[in-house]
């Protein structure tokens, strides 16, 4: 599918890779896109209006007034016509503009008033990049479902080596012919999805846990909610924001034994359910009920019991017509131990994440899977970021 008649808003902020904002409307143009410029005042310190309102055809879009005429530029119309909005580069200080809500430019005041889904594409220096501030703004925007077209490692502006550079401008109109292509194939199914770890109580202020952080879960409920499914989300403790969609309920649970009964409540009338949590294996037997106190104690014993096995549970109870998906984190013999979680647990497929790969596995935004299938087939994928994962996921499901 093309991009042809679509109508893009092209938000572009002040940072060096604006300079790449020129072939970005034209590459748009020549796809046969309507593209809109929307500047932030800054911007216009790295590449000219005159340039980019040549390039898309249309006067760029940088003050709420025309200073001489004092024509209002309607941010509600303009987010109305948009069929994408697309901010490239954003720099760090956009990017929590658009997370906190801080209307105080055209391009942030367009965004906030955009119905049309929101495409970021991140540039800046790897410090910048990797400040606890930047992470959090960008996890905020993915909350809101937006999609972060994420930078890649490179030279930088600043000479540096590092991740921060704006993803090419070619990339960015795959990213978006990718998103104009893409179908409801999900709508009218509902998916059951467990995300994050589970906490077993040792006392009211102890717990087992792991190191999950729920991104993955998130991510592929993202997903298929933006696909049309109804999607109900298991979800253990974690900290992360939750998925901002009408169609995603989610449930807050604790411990494996919660989760079990959240997912044995829902599984009867899903289509799929994909197993994304990190459950914990082993609960304490006897929980206490009181803070167990350091002084004049021996080091306490806490004897364990084996957790219930959600997925097992699930691909016990599987009727004809579902899809049941399960998670593999492996540190060594991936493909043995995966195929074998496979048949165990009656899934339908296993996706691996082995700690060997770097940028794999907890805690981080991108992940590399090979997803094995019940038919026998092993499809290997790159390193992504989260949400394409998700999406691999998915498309792997539909194609079983
Ligand atoms: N799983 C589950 N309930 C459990 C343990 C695991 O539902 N109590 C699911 C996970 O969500 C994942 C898959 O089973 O989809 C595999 O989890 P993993 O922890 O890798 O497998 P285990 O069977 O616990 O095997 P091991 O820890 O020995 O590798």
């Amino acid at each position: 599918m093309s991009l042809a008649g679509k109508h893009i808003i092209l938000g572009i902020t002040g940072g060096i890779a604006a300079y790449k904002s020129a072939l970005l409307v034209r590459l748009l143009v020549k796809a046969g896109a309507e593209v809109q410029v929307v500047m932030t005042p800054n911007a216009k310190e790295f590449i000219t209006p005159v340039t980019l309102s040549t390039l898309s055809g249309k006067p760029v879009i940088s003050e709420f007034f025309t200073a001489n005429t004092g024509e209002w530029h309607s941010h509600v119309d303009l987010g109305l016509w948009a069929d994408a909005m697309v901010v490239a580069p954003a720099t760090a200080s956009t990017i929590g503009k658009m997370a906190n809500g801080v209307a105080d430019n055209m391009l942030v005041t367009t965004y906030l008033s955009s119905k049309a889904p929101i495409f970021v594409a991140p540039a800046m220096d790897l410090d910048m990049m990797a400040h606890p501030s930047t992470t959090r703004n960008l996890s905020l925007l993915r909350s809101y479902g937006n999609h972060i077209i994420e930078s890649r490692a490179g030279e930088l502006a600043s000479h540096l080596t590092g991740k921060g550079r704006m993803e090419e401008p070619e990339a960015i109109v795959e990213v978006l012919r990718a998103y104009f292509s893409r179908k409801d194939d999900l709508a009218g199914k509902k998916v059951l999805i467990t995300a994050g770890p589970t906490f077993e109580r040792i006392d009211p202020v102890r717990f087992i846990g792991n190191y999950s952080t729920g991104k993955m879960g998130y991510a592929i409920a993202q997903e298929a909610a933006g696909r049309g499914a109804e999607v109900t989300l298991v979800s253990g403790p974690v900290s992360i924001p939750a998925p901002v969609h009408p169609n995603i309920r989610i449930v807050n649970v604790e411990s494996a034994q919660q989760m079990l009964d959240a997912c044995e409540e829902v599984f009867p009338t899903a289509d799929a359910a994909i197993m994304c949590a990190a459950v914990a294996d082993y609960a304490p037997v006897a929980p206490s009920a009181i803070k167990i106190k350091r002084e004049g104690n021996e080091p306490p014993v806490i004897h364990l019991v084996k957790n219930p096995d959600i997925a097992r549970a699930l691909g016990a109870a599987k009727r004809p017509g579902q899809l049941l998906v399960g998670f593999a984190l492996e540190t060594d013999h991936e493909g043995d131990n995966a195929r074998a979680k496979l048949q165990a647990k009656n899934l339908d497929m296993v996706v691996l994440n082995s700690l060997r790969d770097a940028g794999a596995g907890f805690a981080t935004d991108t992940n590399k899977i090979t997803i094995f299938t019940a038919d026998g087939r092993t499809v290997p994928f790159e390193l992504k970021d989260k949400r394409a994962v998700a999406s691999d996921i998915i498309d792997t499901m539909l194609s079983l």
